[in-house]
């Protein structure tokens, strides 16, 4: 029997606050077990997971395919290091690529850590190409992780101050806005650095001639195109990468989150313009593990045997509609695919999202009046209804008891 279930939720949260950092404000909830869509908390309550991990099980909870991947490849080999050839690394790589561009992999564990990885990259690439360039020129409200340079590179002053000094070399400007962009380059700058689709500050989508310009700039002023696809890659937006709504590819992209559909992994791809990487310039312990490499090989076989990628364009335009449908004080649904902002006319959004754990459903809030909405991709159009009817329930019981 689990601690959790035989002392109940109190007793764990004492003991976390004693073992664990602080780093976390967490919902008063103890998830135990999952199947597709569903969790299951400790009290036995079940209830529809909106958030999947933040876009991390893309597979839902508790996959078959990625449970088979895992037993297989334990009973073979965990981890090798990176001395040696392994089979499943490869395997994963060409099968990501095969999504993408044509490219060549960095395995590492997180997006941070792909998109510190990229940086270095941009950094390399400059050295050699730029005569020293190493600027980025990055959007304001991004979120590019929480490593030294990806939080100078997220540029919230927020998560800096405490860690000042901060890596030099992070300009930010307008977001959606080319001309800003174009204006921030000089002789120093050496690459451009977004998310298609902001994900962790309210699902703002870059617009497809945005992305088209910004190719251009970096092609006619010789940048590199650096894209975050951590949030919204491996199919979640209605295609594969965010990207491939505007018709260009990047010089480098990054992915993570929905890779291992929950198990840790991250990759840097690089076209042939950026590969600059060599022998000893970057590492990683655990960086194409055959363990995670085995399941993001049977991730990516998995979304494509399925179709998922069209399932989560159209289950995805399903729940928008939904959620329009739920009106005052759902004042603006934004979003792609199953990438998905509900903006709320009233400053609730936390409480929405604490009754959702009374009404059965899991969702985020970005800020007070941002619900997010990030399910897994297995998501049926008869769970999208029943999710938003348990957000409509929970709205309703959130304003009930919202202070006038
Ligand atoms: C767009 C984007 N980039 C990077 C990260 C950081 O990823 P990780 O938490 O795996 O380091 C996130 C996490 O939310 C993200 O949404």
């Amino acid at each position: 029997m689990s601690l959790v279930r035989t002392t109940g939720l109190d007793a764990l949260r004492e003991l976390e606050a004693q073992y664990i950092m602080g780093t976390y404000a967490r919902q008063p909830v103890a998830l135990v077990r999952g199947e597709g869509v569903r969790v299951w908390d400790s009290e036995g309550n079940e209830l529809l997971d909106m958030v999947g991990g933040i876009a991390v099980n893309v597979l839902g909870h508790a996959p078959a395919a990625v449970r088979a991947a895992l037993e297989r490849q334990a009973s073979l080999l965990l981890h090798v290091s990176n001395l040696y050839y392994s089979e499943p690394m490869v395997d994963a790589a060409r099968r990501l690529v095969g999504t993408a561009f044509p490219a060549r992999v960095f395995f590492c564990n997180s997006g941070a850590e792909a998109n510190e990885g990229a940086i270095k990259i941009a950094r390399k690439w400059g050295q050699r190409h730029r005569d020293g360039a190493f600027r980025i020129v990055c959007v304001e409200n991004a979120f590019h992780g929480r490593t030294l340079a990806t939080v100078a590179a997220t540029g919230n002053p927020r998560y800096m101050a405490p860690f000042e000094p901060m890596p030099e070399g992070f300009v930010h400007v307008g977001f959606d806005d080319p001309d800003a962009v174009a204006a921030a380059v000089d002789e120093r700058t050496v690459a451009v650095m977004l998310e298609p689709v902001q994900g962790e500050t309210g699902i703002n989508l870059v617009r497809d001639e945005t992305m088209r310009a910004l190719r251009r700039l970096c092609d006619e002023r010789g940048l590199l195109l650096i894209l975050d696809e951590v949030q919204s890659g491996m199919g979640r937006t209605g295609r594969w990468w965010a990207h491939q709504h505007a018709g260009i590819t990047p010089d480098v992209m990054t992915t993570a989150k929905g890779l291992g559909g929950g198990v840790p992994i991250g990759a840097i791809l690089a076209a042939p313009r950026a590969d600059v990487l060599e022998p000893g310039d970057h590492g990683c312990t655990f960086g194409g593990n055959p363990l995670a490499t085995a399941v993001a090989a049977e991730v990516l076989r998995a979304i494509d045997e399925q179709g998922l990628v069209g399932h989560a364009a159209r289950v995805g335009d399903h729940l928008q509609s939904r959620l329009r449908d739920l009106g005052d004080p759902v004042v603006a649904v934004r979003g792609r695919g199953l990438m998905v902002a509900a903006e709320l006319g009233a400053e609730i959004a936390p409480q929405v999202v604490r009754a959702g754990l009374r009404t059965g459903v899991i969702v985020n809030a970005i800020g007070q009046r941002t619900l997010r909405l990030v399910p897994p991709l297995v998501l049926t159009e008869p769970e999208a209804d029943e999710a938003v009817r348990r957000l409509g329930e929970a709205i309703r019981l959130a304003t009930a008891e919202a202070p006038r």
